[in-house]
């Protein structure tokens, strides 16, 4: 497909269901696991601005740092530690609407305000993290859950 995206405005929901199919283009015939992470945080970031999106993944009982988009982050997070590694460690979506009332939150960047982490599911294991961070409270919602929930799903690990 050819690399230029095609970004539409419109509702929320109307921005995942024009950047999906984008994104599965891309994803299509490349087998490159970073190749693929680096173009889903690129198309995301491309599409929605958010301040920071991108992937940490499992290696050694820690999540490492992997392709994103925004400023320098902590490269490393122990299972259970802030909103990734309790994501992890539930192997479920969390949706924190303030990250200064979530115990445990890992600050990055004092610009974060509200977050979701969408675990990556290999065998049943979580393999890494899909972690969206915006500048703005109460930026994420079941909308986000779900459409976010969706391309991590066409990840192959
Ligand atoms: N805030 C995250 C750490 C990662 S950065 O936001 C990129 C957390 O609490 O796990």
């Amino acid at each position: 497909m050819a690399e230029d995206l095609q970004i539409n405005k419109g509702n929320k929901a109307e921005q995942y269901q024009s950047i999906i199919p984008q994104i599965k283009g891309l994803l299509e015939g490349e087998s490159d696991l970073i190749a693929n992470l680096a173009n889903i945080a690129g198309a995301l970031k491309e599409q929605f601005n958010w301040f920071w999106v991108g992937f940490y993944l499992v290696k050694d009982e820690q999540l490492v740092l992997g392709p994103f988009q925004g400023p320098v982050a902590c490269a490393r997070i122990n299972k259970g530690r802030g909103v990734c590694g309790s994501s992890w460690a539930n192997q479920c979506t969390l949706i924190v609407p303030n990250v200064e009332k979530f115990p445990g939150h890992i600050a990055c960047s004092s610009l974060s305000k509200s977050e979701i982490v969408i675990p990556i599911l290999a065998f049943g294991e979580v393999a890494g993290v899909l972690d969206v961070d915006s500048s703005d409270y109460n930026s994420f919602d079941e909308t986000d859950k779900k459409y976010l929930e969706e391309i991590v799903s066409l990840i192959v690990i």
